[in-house]
């Protein structure tokens, strides 16, 4: 017999059908039992009359909550039952896994435990509909990013992760060992989506795995996460990657409205809106500026960058002045960007370079990256940078490169402010910090 889903429930009254999901709840009462079955599609109460059949009786009087069920029987119209108005007459059950008791937590119960102790048991958590939805709203997501691109004559690259150098900075360096060598865990595809440059692949993109040894506990950060990059030929400045993205996260942003609007309102009550174009534009002497007049004071230290507190200011005041969630904040300088950053020819302290913030979290970094040979080996030698570990790198722009440019996006950071999550924990399969390996 083909599985019925419940949500189709009401076209088969009077019919016999096959549901299969975890049980919800069990009442078991003297003459009667009620299951709540449970689907990915919704919930459906199941009757059992226990004389019928008093040898399943007892094994459904001994079942777990969340045990997975395979449930026989016939679809009757019943007003009394909330659910739907319908209720499944039980003739069979098969015990497909059986959940043992008690659940390390009920996801279902009124009261969650903490955040670390679910991410123990994340597989349960998991089962909230709430909590799929973000992992349906994630597959939405990066179907449109890759319809966009498609239809742009991108090419899609898989880079790496085991490498024989830094790839960004050799700063949040994972080292492991190589057979009688040491290798690194790529930081970013940087490298190599501008290798594609210089092959003359001229549009590649790449959702793939990224890893930063970084120390720090915070709502943002994992040690490894999802990177979605991408790098673009023949530009005339990082405006263009700019225009890129904007139009790209519109269309984004449509495209998982149009599927899952109504359902994040439901479950997490923001209402997703596709950002107008352009997005707000704010140059880094700019934001300083506003920063200094709300008096926000950034420590010394953060000279020329901008700390969470800073972020979080500078998006409010974006949604306040222009009612929009997005802003770029342009041309940083030199000093707190990596040495392939180009420089403003008129400006050599500031680089052509942006970062994309949305609801005030920084969710992109990118730049128009320098391409000529000896003005990227030189800015390495301004940076401290030896030249030796970088040279493969640095080789790729030997032979004629054209200028290009990219960026590189958290995946888990733009569905934390798609659908207001307070926590990256959240937005990702199974998170990875300093403190957690496991499961
Ligand atoms: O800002 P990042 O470090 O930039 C790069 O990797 C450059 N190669 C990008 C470029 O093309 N110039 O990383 C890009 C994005 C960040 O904006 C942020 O959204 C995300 O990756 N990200 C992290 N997400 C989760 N945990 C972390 N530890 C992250 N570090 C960066
Ligand atoms: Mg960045």
């Amino acid at each position: 017999m083909q599985r019925t889903l419940i949500k189709d429930l009401p076209r088969h009254i009077g019919e016999e059908v096959k549901v299969q999901g975890w049980l919800q709840t069990l009442r078991d009462q003297k003459s009667m039992q009620f299951l709540v079955l449970r689907d990915k599609t919704g919930l459906v109460q199941v009757a059992h009359w226990k004389k019928g059949n008093p040898e399943l009786a007892e094994t459904i009087s001994k079942l777990g909550t969340e045990s997975a069920l395979t449930i026989v029987g016939k679809v009757v119209a019943n007003e009394v039952v909330r659910l739907g108005g319908l209720e499944i007459q039980l003739e069979d059950l098969k015990v497909e896994g059986l959940a043992e008791t008690p659940l390390p937590f009920d996801p279902f119960g009124e009261v969650l435990p903490d955040q670390d102790f679910r991410l123990d048991w994340r597989y349960l958590d998991l089962r909230r509909e709430r909590n799929r939805l973000i992992f349906e709203v994630q597959t939405t997501l990066e179907a449109a990013m890759r319809a966009y691109w498609l239809g742009h004559d991108f090419i899609e690259m898989h880079s790496p992760k085991i490498l024989g150098a830094a790839s960004e900075s050799g700063a949040e360096l994972f080292s492991l060992k190589y057979f009688e060598t040491t290798a690194y865990l790529a930081q970013s595809p940087q490298f190599y989506k501008q290798m594609a440059m210089a092959a003359g692949f001229e549009r590649v993109f790449e959702i793939g795995p990224v890893f930063r040894a970084d120390p720090s506990f915070t709502s943002r950060h994992m040690t490894e996460f999802t990177g979605v990059d991408m790098e673009i030929s023949w530009i005339e400045s990082h405006e263009d990657v700019m225009v890129f993205i904007e139009n790209w996260l519109a269309y984004c942003y449509a495209a998982v409205q149009e599927k899952h609007g109504e359902q994040i309102k439901e479950q997490f009550g923001t209402e997703l809106t596709v950002p107008s174009l352009p997005f707000p534009r704010l140059s880094m002497a700019e934001a300083y500026q506003i920063l200094k007049d709300q008096n926000y004071a950034l420590p010394p230290e953060q000279k020329g960058d901008l700390d969470p507190g800073a972020e979080r200011a500078l998006g409010k005041y974006i949604k306040d002045t222009y009612n929009h969630d997005f802003v770029f904040v342009t041309d940083w300088p030199f000093s707190v960007r990596p040495f392939y950053h180009m420089l403003h020819e008129d400006n050599p302290s500031l680089t052509k370079s942006f970062d994309l913030l949305g609801k005030g979290l920084e969710i992109t970094t990118g730049a128009q990256r320098e391409h000529r040979y000896e003005v990227l080996a030189s800015q390495a030698q301004q940076k401290g940078l030896s030249l030796e570990p970088i040279q493969d790198y640095l080789n790729f722009f030997r032979y004629g490169c054209p200028p290009h440019g990219g960026f590189g996006l958290g995946l888990s950071r733009l569905l934390m402010i798609m659908m207001d999550l307070p926590n990256i924990r959240e937005a990702v399969y199974l998170f990875r910090g300093p403190n957690r390996l496991r499961p």
